[in-house]
């Protein structure tokens, strides 16, 4: 058996590896945009190969798939479906893991599925405005004042979202020039060069919480949600500093997370299929492949949407896909056959907990995070107890060099997420960048500080979510006008 992964980064190597543990022996090849020394190794010792590529041109994608004869293709990132990837790959005749073009559109396009979430009356909806111009968001912005995330209305890759809190009335002029030159921001640097959707910009309300991803396998007729996952985005410890695409992620034992109940957990499920509904009543598609909330448990509405995946998280990916002991081959056929109703998700009864080291220039000025030689001692973080995933890394003349994002990822499970945490803190030193440069990571990820500040907060948002809902205002939006008393939304 042959198989073909699309992409070069630590999910790829975490789906490479987990493929490769099936019974069935796959020979794993990839075809990567920089060479991932983790993906490289999986290929080598399971007998298949790989090639330097663009992941993102569904012909090249196609023709290796087609060269191979591979028995499927398992595509790991976003933009290769967003590309036409998994149409290219099945118009060939060849069974495809990864949604179409027209159902990654919600992932793809954030405008696209917040019109989706209130078309189908989806729960965890927010009020959102559109706009394929930067001058009538900015006179949208001028007209009100009211708190915002201001999004490029695409996918773009981790970049461009800046929340804004607009509470005191006396600000509120600052404020509107704050986001009026974001807005700008956004238009002109975060959406440059994306033409495949119109809408550039998106405004939409600021909601509060704590934040969790669910993770879900899909064939189109069922779907198999896996273990709650939190990522952390800002850089620095404390949740301070500029958004990155994740510095380390976490996950408890069992299915969810210390600060979520079963219940929301349950909902937040209900929300994805509502959602993967929506989207193949609209393509006429089925969608196979994986697809994931990005998820805030909100005083609005309890579990809440902030955006969709139309594949793993990356990180969030690698804490649960080591855990897997249901055979991935076995999960990706049936999602080939529409038979996943008849699989059963076992996951090893773990917390686990993810830290990843950047170069120091990461994420606000890549290019110097970009060409350090790198050294791992993976047989000493092994040792340790942890395992490494390599990120953004590149094989030069059989050297490693650091390719400009996160470099690479210490995993670590054990019995409780604290202790997998400290785990991981115990390999960091392992990880060098050979030139002196700076790598740094957060060490404050999985420490029983951080959990409880998640855990007050969820308290705090659960209390007034559940009573709005016995209110029957779930999700409603109350003003207060003077002169008119109340209105709803
Ligand atoms: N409506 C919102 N209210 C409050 N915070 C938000 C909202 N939308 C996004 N955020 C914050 O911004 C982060 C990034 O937004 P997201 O839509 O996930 O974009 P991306 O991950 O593509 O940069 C989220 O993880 C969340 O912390
Ligand atoms: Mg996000």
């Amino acid at each position: 058996m042959k198989v073909l992964v699309v992409g070069d980064g630590s999910r790829e190597q975490a789906i490479a590896e987990t493929l490769a543990r099936s019974v069935k022996e796959p020979r794993i090849y990839a075809i990567m945009r920089i060479l991932n020394p983790g993906i490289v190794r999986v290929c080598e010792s399971t007998g298949g190969g790989f090639r330097r590529g663009k992941p993102t041109d569904p012909v090249q994608v196609a023709d290796y798939a087609e060269e191979l004869n591979v028995d499927f293709v398992f595509v790991g990132p976003e933009e290769p479906l967003f590309h036409g990837v998994a149409d290219e790959v099945e118009r060939r005749g060849i069974g495809c893991i990864g949604a179409k073009k027209s159902l990654a559109e919600i992932e793809m396009s954030k405008a696209y599925m917040r019109r989706l979430m209130w078309k189908y009356e989806v729960p965890g909806r927010l009020r959102f405005k559109a706009f394929k111009n930067v001058e009538d968001a900015i006179a949208y912005i001028n007209e009100y004042a009211e708190s915002l995330a201001i999004k490029p209305a695409r996918q773009a890759g981790g970049k461009g979202v800046k929340v804004i809190a607009d509470l005191q009335a006396y600000l509120s002029r600052e404020k509107k020039k704050v986001k009026a030159k974001h807005a700008v921001k956004v238009v002109k640097e975060h959406m440059r060069g994306y033409t495949d959707i119109e809408d550039r910009i998106l405004l939409e309300e600021r909601v509060e919480g704590p934040e969790y991803t669910l993770q879900c396998f899909c064939d189109g007729k069922t779907v198999l949600p896996t273990p709650l996952v939190q990522d952390n985005k800002h850089a620095f410890e404390d949740d301070l500093g500029p958004e990155t695409g994740g510095m380390g992620s976490i996950a408890g034992k069992g299915l969810t997370l210390p600060f979520i109940t079963m219940d929301e957990y349950n909902r937040s499920v209900e929300i994805v299929k509502k959602l993967v509904d929506a989207v193949q009543r609209e393509s006429g598609e089925y969608y196979k492949g994986v697809i994931a909330g990005q998820m805030m448990l909100t005083d609005k509405w309890g579990p809440t949407i902030i955006e969709m995946y139309s594949r793993f998280g990356q990180p969030e990916g690698e804490n649960i896909l080591p855990l897997l002991e249901t055979d991935m081959v076995e999960i990706c056929e049936a999602i080939l056959s529409q038979s996943l109703a008849k699989v059963k998700l076992k996951f090893r009864e773990k917390a686990t907990v993810i830290k990843c080291l950047a170069p120091r220039g990461y994420p606000d000025h890549r290019e110097l995070a970009k060409g350090h030689p790198i050294w791992v001692d993976e047989e000493a973080i092994r040792k340790a107890g942890g395992k490494l995933f390599w990120g953004s890394v590149d094989t030069v003349d059989g050297s490693y060099v650091t390719g400009g994002s996160r470099a690479c990822e210490i995993y670590a499970e054990a019995d409780t997420i604290e202790e997998a945490a400290e785990i991981a803190e115990r390999c960091i030193p392992y990880v060098k960048l050979l030139d002196g440069w700076g790598l740094f990571y957060r060490s404050d990820i999985g420490s029983r500080r951080l959990l409880e500040k998640r855990m007050r907060l969820a308290e705090m948002v659960r209390e007034i979510y559940l009573y709005r809902e016995k209110k029957g205002i779930l999700g409603k939006t109350i003003d207060w006008i003077p002169g008119r008393g109340k209105i709803e939304v």
